[in-house]
């Protein structure tokens, strides 16, 4: 199958990248610098020349905290972007994946948040990955949230929790947010298997199971570091998101139900597995 992937420089496209070259697909995944998704025109022409069997829409833009002091970046690319990319996949029929997330919630649910709960962000991100959603859905793209994106060469919570417990840091994580680990090469592969599936819901979750605290996942990612022999076991020490000030909110609960997915004969990936081995590529490499 092939398949063109935008933002493919970040983390995930290049899993898709990684892991469609492994799957045997034809995957040509083009970081910003090959094709700039607020440009139409670009957008026309790169799939008029791959002809792609399916489009997965990567490209974003992710600094959640900087999204609040420059709206007009984060609504380019998660709003605007998103849009010309599904009007241009419309236009000539192909199918388009596009990614999401779990901050277009409001974070306040007790229970995996289903993909009809209604959407309320609480951070200019999650209204600018709202609209792109419905500019996606308007267009008859199919919506695909994850959350808690992790990779081995990625640069969110995991490889920071790595580095510091390598540094002998004090470690403290929150214990009131909670969310959906999800590798991000686990991600990809299951984006690959809905690729050529014509039965796809509107809007689709794909999150690792099962949902934890980031305390939770401090403690699995120094746990595995002391089973790799990367350092001394420790406790992470609890903290609470009060004392935790960021510009942006977060979702204070972010898991991801996988209801949908399992309707569609695929399994929500558990992380526990691929977490160990992607803190074991990050004790080796750095
Ligand atoms: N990371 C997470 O924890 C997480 C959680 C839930 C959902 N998601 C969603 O998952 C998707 C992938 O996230 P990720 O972790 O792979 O993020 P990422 O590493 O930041 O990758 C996003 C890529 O998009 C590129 N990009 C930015 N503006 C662009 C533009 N105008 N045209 C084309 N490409 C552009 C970026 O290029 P530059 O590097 O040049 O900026 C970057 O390579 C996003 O939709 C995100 O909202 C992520």
């Amino acid at each position: 199958m092939r398949v063109l992937v935008t933002g493919g420089g970040g983390q995930l496209g290049r899993a898709l990248a990684r892991v469609g070259a492994r799957g045997g697909h034809d995957v040509r995944a083009l970081p910003r610098a090959g094709l700039d998704v607020t440009d139409a025109a670009a957008v026309a022409a790169a799939l008029d020349v791959h002809r792609p069997a399916v489009v997965i829409n990567a490209a974003a833009e992710t600094a959640v905290d900087r999204a609040e002091a420059r709206p007009d970046r984060a609504f380019a690319v998660n709003a605007i972007g998103a849009d010309r990319v599904a009007r241009a996949c419309a236009a000539r029929a192909v199918p388009l994946l596009h990614v999401s997330t779990d901050h277009v919630f409001d974070g306040l649910a007790t229970r995996p948040y289903g993909e009809d709960a209604a959407v309320r962000p609480r951070s200019v991100y999650g209204r600018s990955k709202a609209a792109g959603e419905a500019a996606v859905r308007a267009a008859g793209g199919v919506v695909v949230r994850t959350s808690w994106l992790f990779s081995a060469d990625g640069c969110g919570f995991v490889p920071a929790i790595v580095r510091a417990a390598r540094r002998g840091d004090p470690l403290r994580a929150v214990v009131d947010h909670s969310g959906s680990p999800t590798a991000a090469d686990d991600l990809a592969r299951v984006l690959l298997a809905l690729g050529d599936r014509r039965d796809l819901p509107a809007v689709l979750h794909v999150a690792g199971e099962p949902a934890v605290t980031r305390l939770a996942l401090a403690q699995a990612v120094v746990d595995a570091l002391a089973a790799a022999g990367a350092i001394a076991p420790v406790t992470v020490a609890p903290a609470s998101a009060a004392t935790w000030w960021a510009p942006a909110a977060r979702p204070a609960y972010a898991a991801l139900g996988g209801q949908r997915l399992r309707g569609l004969g695929l399994a929500p990936p558990p992380w526990r597995c691929a977490l160990g081995r992607a803190v074991q590529t990050l004790a080796r490499g750095r």
